[in-house]
């Protein structure tokens, strides 16, 4: 008789090994934007909130618990990151910092480029601006 069972599949979640790979990575991650001044102009200063949001997002895209859409309600992302000004240079050290940290947790090179490659595309539709809007010009007519 045919095998009619369903090929089990395995979350990436569960391939990194869950919340204690996921906390390590978003403590490590966040350590290098607030390092980096062009993140840490835009984030808070008391970083714990977004971390534990980050954290509980990660956990979602990679298909472990719903925890962050069940607290937050759809993550509509994009909007939720209109009020910041991200330009390519910030998706792009945003994803070095996260390349940092899946090498500096100890993801190995295969796994460490899956996941890099999945958040690029999510990094790259964030960009919401070409410049940062730091003039102050007057209005003369
Ligand atoms: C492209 C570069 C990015 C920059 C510069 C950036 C920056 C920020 C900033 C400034 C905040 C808000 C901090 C606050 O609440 O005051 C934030 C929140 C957040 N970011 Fe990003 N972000 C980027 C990309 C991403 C990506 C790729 C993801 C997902 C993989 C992500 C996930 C989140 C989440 C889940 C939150 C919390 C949203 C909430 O309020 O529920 N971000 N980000």
């Amino acid at each position: 008789m045919a095998d009619t069972t369903e090929p089990e599949t395995v979350s990436l979640y569960t391939i990194l090994g869950g919340e204690s790979t996921l906390r390590r990575l978003v403590d490590s991650f966040y350590k290098k934007v607030q390092g980096n001044p062009l993140l840490s102009s835009i984030f808070p200063e008391d970083i714990r909130p977004v971390r534990e949001k980050q954290f509980l997002f990660l956990t979602q895209l990679f298909g472990g618990p719903r925890s962050y859409s069940d607290l937050y309600g759809p993550p509509m992302l994009r909007a939720r990151h209109l009020p910041f000004p991200i330009t390519t240079e910030r998706a792009t050290a945003w994803l070095e910092c996260m390349s940092d940290a899946l090498a500096e947790i100890g993801v190995e090179d295969a796994m460490h480029a899956f996941v890099v490659d999945r958040l690029t595309s999510v990094a790259h539709h964030m960009v919401n601006t070409t410049v940062e809007l730091a003039l102050d010009l007057p209005i003369t007519d």
